[in-house]
């Protein structure tokens, strides 16, 4: 066999979400475009704000000497200060460029941290339901992710992550506004949470260190706060993109920021930047670090997202589906008829409308919807969710 034993399981077992996608093209072939209603992935549907395109013509136009050339790994100076000033604003922490890392998306970002971080068989602990890949990039790393099930209502289960936290564990990883469920963790719980870290760190004599993954930071409704995991705990780490704040997942442009107090912040920068090299990202696109560098607080419109969940949740809660209001990101995550979700999902394709099953975010039962999509997919679906939920309930 030519593909590796464990490569050819991650193949079978993988991601889900590109199996729908790629069932959402070939039933569009059948039915025509208008007839499918694919929500299967978190392709933001909405433009990037027009400071982007000014900023990237600008760009191009100057045609600086060395637009195009290779950099130091880490990123051009212009653009961790940039970032740097913006985290600092954002986490109530003062943060230099030096604790900047420009990376390729938030993917980028996480990779390089987990490599900078785990020794083999060293734990990231994570609640679920959790991003689908996260599994995968701890297993790049030589990592083995541990998932602990978040309360009911998707809160953080402080307690359960405490309890589950030993001698291996290296990471804490959280991620919010959270994919799949929408929900954002509250101050009070991500206190908790540190002081729990806190603890666990002096009991294994060394820093566990909270990873906070954070792409959809922006995309917070109704101005909820997203809570600064910088002025929580020491030892965090943030990682991001503006692949959905900026609709810019194509571009490959995020970042890590090291909260300047955490445990051996020095060495942890000089690991992360080799890393950011030798695992072939090299450095961050040059074009895009400019084009970031200048655009400061831009952001797509939130408030167009927000009317989309208002909208499907009004549709599907007048249909008879069972979920928590999404507080942010662009997903919502209900529970499912069935116990196998599986089989329900099948019944809404039926219906031409393509979701993802829990199992793959570890939280059978459930299904992830999302809607970053045209407003016509989202009323055009509506009835077909409703005609799945009768038959379901037979
Ligand atoms: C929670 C979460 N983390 C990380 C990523 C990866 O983001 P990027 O495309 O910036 O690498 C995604 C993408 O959907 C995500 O939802």
């Amino acid at each position: 066999m030519a593909v590796a034993r464990k490569m050819k399981g991650f193949v079978e077992n993988g991601s889900m979400i590109r199996k729908m996608f790629e069932e959402g093209a070939r039933l569009r072939k059948i039915h025509g475009d208008d007839k499918v209603f694919d929500f299967s992935l978190g392709n933001p549907n909405l433009p990037p704000p027009p400071e982007f395109k000014e900023r990237l013509r600008a760009v191009v136009e100057a045609d600086e000497p060395g637009l195009h050339a290779y950099m130091p790994n880490a990123g051009l100076e212009e653009a961790r200060a940039a970032i740097a000033s913006r985290v600092s604003a954002e986490q109530g922490v003062a943060v230099e460029g030096r604790h900047v890392v420009v990376t390729c998306g938030a993917a980028g970002a996480l990779n390089i941290i987990f490599k900078a971080l785990l020794d083999p068989g060293d734990e990231v602990l994570v609640s679920s339901p959790y991003f689908v890949e996260y599994g995968f990039m701890a297993d790049n790393h030589g990592g083995v992710l541990k998932a602990v099930p978040t309360l009911g209502d998707f809160s953080l289960d402080v307690p359960a992550l405490e309890a589950a936290m030993g001698p291996r564990t290296k990471v804490m990883l959280v991620n919010t506004p959270n994919n799949p469920t929408g929900r954002i963790y509250s101050a009070e719980s991500l206190a908790r949470l540190a002081a729990a870290l806190e603890r666990k760190s002096r009991e294994r004599g060394g820093a566990i260190y909270l990873v906070s993954d954070e792409p959809y930071r922006k995309l917070a409704y109704g101005g909820a706060e997203v809570a600064s995991p910088f002025a929580s705990y020491s030892s965090s780490i943030i990682a991001t993109s503006h692949s959905k704040d900026l609709s810019l997942p194509g571009e490959r442009i995020g970042f890590v920021a090291v909260n300047p107090a955490a445990d051996d912040a020095g060495d942890l920068m000089g690991a992360l930047s080799l890393a950011n090299r030798i695992l072939g990202y090299v450095n961050a696109p040059s074009l895009m670090q400019r084009v970031i560098a200048g655009l400061g607080e831009a952001c797509v419109d939130v408030a167009l997202y927000e009317r989309k969940r208002d909208a499907l949740a009004a549709g599907l809660r007048a249909a008879g589906y069972d979920f928590a209001m999404p507080e942010g990101a662009f997903y919502l995550f209900p529970k499912s008829p069935f116990a196998d979700e599986g089989t329900f999902v099948e019944l809404l394709k039926e219906e031409n409308i393509l979701v993802v099953p829990g199992s793959g975010f570890g939280a059978p039962g459930y299904f992830r919807i999302a809607y970053c999509v045209d407003d016509k997919v989202i009323s055009g679906a509506l009835p077909g969710f409703e005609r799945a939920m009768r038959k379901a309930k037979g």
